[in-house]
């Protein structure tokens, strides 16, 4: 897993490759060719995420895609001296030269909440873009991982896995909702609170991705601290509000978009590091899951060469975490539901 001093790290080893590229004079290559596509990239979350996957070393070529704003956001990154070669595609009937030969599509596209709103009332406008983006990822790269960034998650990963099935092109292995802002933010609450470096600190994060559905387990997080009973109530309350704290916070002006880049940015190169043979790569993902009755559901993931390789276990739950994993069920089944429902419409 990638420590927070992604940035530092992330940088220099790129900076390495360029000035060995530039010194041996011809292309060897940190890793495999992998294609990178970021659709919805010129907006809040896609700026900074293209930033990051810029700075990403095992990135060869970097593709991004909006409805438009991508030829400014392309130039730009473009001109930072790291392996990645940049193209920026605008409008539908470029998306399916923006996503040939993907390796790895990240999908932050749509709109995000505004105060008051709650992920659900994205549903109606981003179903529909997710919908439409999926159809033209079964087209153009149906072999790609995708993961899915666009709210509400919990409804937007079941809809990619019904336009995939309807193209004849769904592997359960290759469909992620990203998740990890949740692990992000649990970790950076949990260290504050246990008084411990946030970079040694682990928190797995399960269920879904909106309110009650996102159930830190604050039991199995390491490094142990032996935190009151009211101090968890008050970890997990603040790891399932903490997009409504941000969403407040910008009033009016938006979502998180910063630490969503930097989580995104994360995901992707753990499914890079899993696609590229590297062993032991664990995430927390929403996938298609059988660890309970519901059909899709996020606990740690590990990731190989074709996506998912392992849908862990929950592990033990204290019984404060057996009662959120009970009271989210009825609303992760619903809002399940409702994303199979719209992509059969
Ligand atoms: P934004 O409005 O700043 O950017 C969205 C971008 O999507 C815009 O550039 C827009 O032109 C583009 N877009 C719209 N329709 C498109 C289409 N058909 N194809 C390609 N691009 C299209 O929004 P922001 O803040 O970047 O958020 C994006 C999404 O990410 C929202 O759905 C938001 O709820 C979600 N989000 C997810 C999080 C997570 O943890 N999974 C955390 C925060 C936000």
């Amino acid at each position: 897993m990638m420590k927070p001093s992604m940035l530092r790290s992330l940088h220099s080893a790129a900076t390495r490759g360029a000035s060995h590229l530039s010194r041996r004079g011809y292309a060897s290559e940190p890793g495999p060719e992998r294609k990178v596509a970021v659709l919805g990239a010129a907006g809040g979350i896609g700026q900074p995420l293209s930033l990051l996957m810029k700075l990403n070393p095992l990135v060869s070529s970097l593709s991004l895609y909006d409805i438009a704003g991508t030829p400014g956001v392309a130039a730009d990154v473009s001109h930072i001296n790291t392996r990645s070669k940049v193209a920026g595609y605008q409008g539908e009937a470029e998306l399916g030269k923006a996503l040939e030969g993907a390796d790895v599509v990240i999908i932050p596209a749509g709109v995000p909440r505004k105060p008051g709103m709650t992920r659900d009332d994205l549903f109606n406008i981003n179903a529909g873009i997710v919908k439409a983006l999926c159809t033209a990822i079964s087209k153009y790269c149906p072999h790609a991982l995708v993961n899915m960034i666009s709210n509400p998650v919990n409804s937007t990963v079941p809809i990619a896995a019904e336009v995939f099935k309807k193209a004849g092109t769904y592997d359960e292995k290759r469909l992620f909702g990203v998740t990890t802002l949740d692990v992000v933010r649990a970790k950076t609450f949990y260290a504050g609170k246990a008084n411990v470096p946030v970079d040694g600190v682990n928190v797995p994060v399960v269920g879904g991705h909106a309110g009650i559905t996102i159930l830190p387990l604050f039991s199995q997080a390491t490094p142990k601290a032996n935190l009151d009973d009211d101090v968890i109530k008050a970890l997990t309350k603040r790891t399932q509000d903490g997009g409504t704290e941000v969403v407040e916070a910008k009033a009016g002006k938006g979502s998180a978009t910063l630490s969503m880049a930097y989580a995104g940015a994360l995901f992707a190169d753990a499914c890079l590091k899993g696609l590229n043979g590297v062993p032991d790569v664990v995430e927390c993902s929403f996938v298609q899951s059988t660890i309970t009755e519901l059909p899709f559901f996020a606990s740690k993931v590990r990731l190989g060469k074709n996506g998912v390789e392992e849908v862990l276990g929950l592990g033990p739950l204290s019984d404060f975490e057996k009662q959120g994993l009970e009271s989210l069920k009825g609303e992760l089944k619903s809002s399940i539901e409702k994303g199979i429902k719209f992509a059969n419409q």
